[in-house]
């Protein structure tokens, strides 16, 4: 077999079951189906993930908590030399301190979702901060994983400030991903995305924001969709993109149950996606000076949006369009001189990916110039 990449990145989807219903989920088709992997089928592929070279899982969902095998998952992978995170709702975290003990839950990185009180359960969200606060308390890695939406922009300061207050990261989406209960949710308007963006640097810098790169004018952690980050589904399909899969049922990869990962690594999915060049993305992905760093930004959110796997990010296309239409305050776009060039690459009908421009938005991305 070819050389492979390294597998460094396995998220489990563990259960499509959820104890709540949020109304921007994207995971929500698949409450109903009550897939769940089995304590036997995630050691076995958390050995072929080893092998494949992979350094962290991370536990979702639905939500992973209430997955019957999660604390023995959790612990199998731990006896593996294995990062471990779970991505929850933070409501039964205690299920894990208590199936763990206080010293080996040290050892978990949590994600944990807090989107105020209108996003999620309302019941439910004074537990959850508290809970936020006890897993940090006990020396746990946590960060706050929120969703922005017209929905809680309104709690905009509760959320940020609590996070500021107890010193925890907090990684901000500012688009939703438009499927499952998300589809009935309208996106913000370019100048409202805008704005939040400006308003979150001024007055909240701690919040790391995801964005296309040439709107958030800042370096971001890439998802490594299809290059070195695999998910696999409650019900065993394996895919590049869950978000998406969770929509298409048919963006899979094959199956655990049926074949074994490495195989499903080697597969043509992987393999169509490993080989995308810029050129074979939409404008004005296919023409953007931010390529190397954002690789389109988030493929979910830009093919519900556009239609087609390679669609661009809608933000991308309405910046552009509202620019050239002078329909944007400039004052609200940061990094112009950068949004400037962009926009050069983007008309110029000889555009050729420059090395040496890749070469100065990184490193203007990280602040080395
Ligand atoms: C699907 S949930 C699964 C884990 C867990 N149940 C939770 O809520 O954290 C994973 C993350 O996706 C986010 N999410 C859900 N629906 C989304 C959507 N339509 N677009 C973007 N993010 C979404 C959630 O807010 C959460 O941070
Ligand atoms: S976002 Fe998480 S907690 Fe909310 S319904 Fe979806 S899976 Fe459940
Ligand atoms: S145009 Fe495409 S590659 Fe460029 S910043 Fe936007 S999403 Fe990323």
């Amino acid at each position: 077999m070819e050389n492979l990449p390294i597998l460094k990145d396995l998220h489990i989807r563990i259960t499509s079951s959820c104890n709540f219903n949020c109304p921007h989920c994207y995971a929500a088709d698949w409450f109903g189906d009550k897939f769940e992997l089995s304590i036997e089928e995630i050691k076995s592929l958390v050995d072929q993930a080893i092998e494949l070279g992979c350094k962290k899982v991370t536990f979702t969902g639905g939500e992973p908590l209430v997955a019957k095998c999660i604390v023995e998952a959790i612990d199998y992978c731990l006896s593996k030399g294995l990062r471990v995170e779970v991505e929850t709702n933070g409501v039964l975290v205690d299920k894990i301190i208590e199936g763990l003990g206080k010293e080996k839950v040290k050892k978990v990185e949590f994600a944990i979702s807090y989107d105020g009180v209108k996003m999620r359960d309302e019941k439910f969200a004074k537990q959850v901060r508290d809970n936020i606060v006890k897993v940090s308390k006990l020396g746990c890695d946590v960060k706050i994983q929120t969703v922005l939406t017209k929905l809680n922009i309104d709690e905009f300061d509760d959320i940020f400030q609590f996070s500021r207050d107890n010193n925890i990261r907090n990684r901000c989406f500012l688009a939703h991903s438009p499927n499952g209960n998300g589809k009935n949710l309208s996106l913000f308007e370019i100048k409202e995305w805008l704005t939040i963006v400006k308003k979150l640097k001024e007055k909240y810098p701690h919040v790391i924001v995801e964005l296309p790169d040439v709107l958030s004018g800042g370096m971001q952690k890439k998802c490594g969709w299809g290059v070195h980050r695999c998910e696999v589904m409650p019900n065993g399909d394996v895919t590049s993109c869950a978000p998406i899969t969770f929509n298409k049922r048919e963006f899979i990869a094959g199956n655990i149950k049926k074949q074994k990962l490495k195989d499903i690594w080697a597969s043509k999915h992987f393999k169509d996606i490993r080989n995308l060049k810029q050129s074979d993305f939409e404008k004005p992905c296919s023409k953007c000076i931010y390529w190397k760093t954002c690789l389109g930004a988030c493929r979910s959110i830009s093919s519900s949006t556009g239609g087609k796997l390679l669609s661009p990010h809608p933000f991308c296309k309405t910046l552009y369009d509202a620019i050239k239409e002078n329909k944007i305050d400039r004052e609200l776009i940061p990094n112009t001189e950068l949004v400037d060039a962009w926009i050069k690459g983007i008309d110029d009908d000889n555009f050729k990916p420059n090395e040496e421009l890749y070469e100065l938005v990184v490193r203007k991305q990280h602040k080395l110039i």
